[in-house]
């Protein structure tokens, strides 16, 4: 009897590997598995055996019953994927579908590439509100109400006394005031706004990165250093720098910061506008009475500061000719860095 039943599995295994269609399948079942199926007739049989070797018959049979269940499950599985057509069967060598990866913008790694230099000069990076009191944007930086100087910075007015910072040159007030009577080395990273009309060479928000060192025997000669030795870092170890006599109230003297033009070093181009040099920056000795409105004597003590536009900066490094370029989200444009 037992080699009925070895032999009835062979048999329903090699019809189940045969079945090419859940039709056949179904079939199959009927066949073997099903009421009055094959494994059922055997079964039924068992009274004709001895009484003794009937319990492990009935084992035996009740195994292979369930070995052919398992088998059928499997193959069921087989042929409802292959039916289910190509569209849902899963083909694991295709390649798999490209992850969109972010990259940071080009003004945070112009940003992050001017503190690492001057945090190698050992400047530390503050940073200050952008919503800022109109005593600190202007009144203690020497231009109190209606100063004509005050048109240099078409101003957003949040009320008469508060202003959306034109600047990051208040943050020099606020930076002295925390941290005075000891010497400063800062950097004021931030953004600023304008009321301006938006054209290729100004937006209504950008920038800046304010730089201010106070101590007690800072000269222009230490700017100067500074300036240079910034150029240099950021723009290659040959630039030029020079100073153009200029005016701000809250720095005397003022000065405006030129570099040779990385484009055409010197030659006279588009870029520079055939000058040969390109501005980076606005700087000048901290006034005596912004460093008194800081709280330090402007007898003992004397500072530097400066500031500049990192967009500027980018685009003189890229050759960008058009500001609006960096907050128009265009991805044409802000795939090009990183
Ligand atoms: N705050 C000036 C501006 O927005 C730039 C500037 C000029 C900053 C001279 C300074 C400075 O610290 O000394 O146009």
């Amino acid at each position: 009897m037992s080699g009925k039943l070895d032999k009835l599995g062979e048999e329903a295994r090699e019809a189940l590997q045969a079945t090419s269609s859940l039709d056949q399948l179904a079939d199959w079942r009927v066949k073997y598995l099903g009421r009055k199926g094959a494994v059922a007739q055997l079964l039924r049989g068992v009274g004709e055996l001895p009484p003794e070797d009937r319990p492990a018959f009935g084992q035996a049979a009740n195994e292979l019953k369930e070995l052919l269940a398992e088998s059928y499950d499997a193959r069921h599985e087989e042929l409802s994927r292959a039916a289910a057509g190509p569209a849902e069967a899963l083909d694991i060598t295709l390649p798999g579908r490209p992850v969109n990866v972010g990259r940071l913008h080009i003004t945070t790694q112009t940003l992050r590439e001017i503190y690492a230099i001057f945090a190698r000069m050992g400047f530390q990076v503050e940073e200050w509100p952008e919503v800022e009191s109109d005593l600190l944007n202007f009144e203690l930086l020497n231009m109190p109400p209606h100063h004509p100087a005050r048109d240099m910075w078409d101003t957003f007015y949040v009320n008469p006394k508060v202003v959306l910072r034109t600047h990051t040159s208040p943050g020099q007030i606020r930076s002295m005031r925390k941290h005075c009577p000891d010497p400063i080395r800062v950097i004021l990273p931030g953004k600023c706004y304008r009321y301006e009309a938006v054209t290729a060479r100004s937006e209504f928000m950008f920038y800046q990165v304010e730089g201010l060192a106070v101590g007690k025997r800072i000269t222009l000669a230490d700017l100067k250093g500074t300036m240079v030795d910034f150029a240099r870092q950021m723009f290659g170890a040959d630039r030029k720098v020079r100073f153009r006599c200029s005016h701000f109230p809250f720095t005397e003297p003022s000065v405006e910061v030129d570099m040779d033009c990385i484009i055409c070093a010197g030659e006279g181009c588009r870029v520079c506008k055939h000058t040969g040099w390109v501005e980076i920056s606005g700087a000048g000795m901290v006034h005596p009475q912004v460093l008194r409105n800081g709280g330090y004597d402007p007898d003992v003590y004397s500072g530097y500061a400066f500031g500049m536009g990192p967009e500027r900066i980018a685009m003189i490094k890229y050759s960008i000719d058009d500001i609006r370029l960096f907050y128009s989200n265009d991805l044409r444009f802000a795939r090009q860095f990183g």
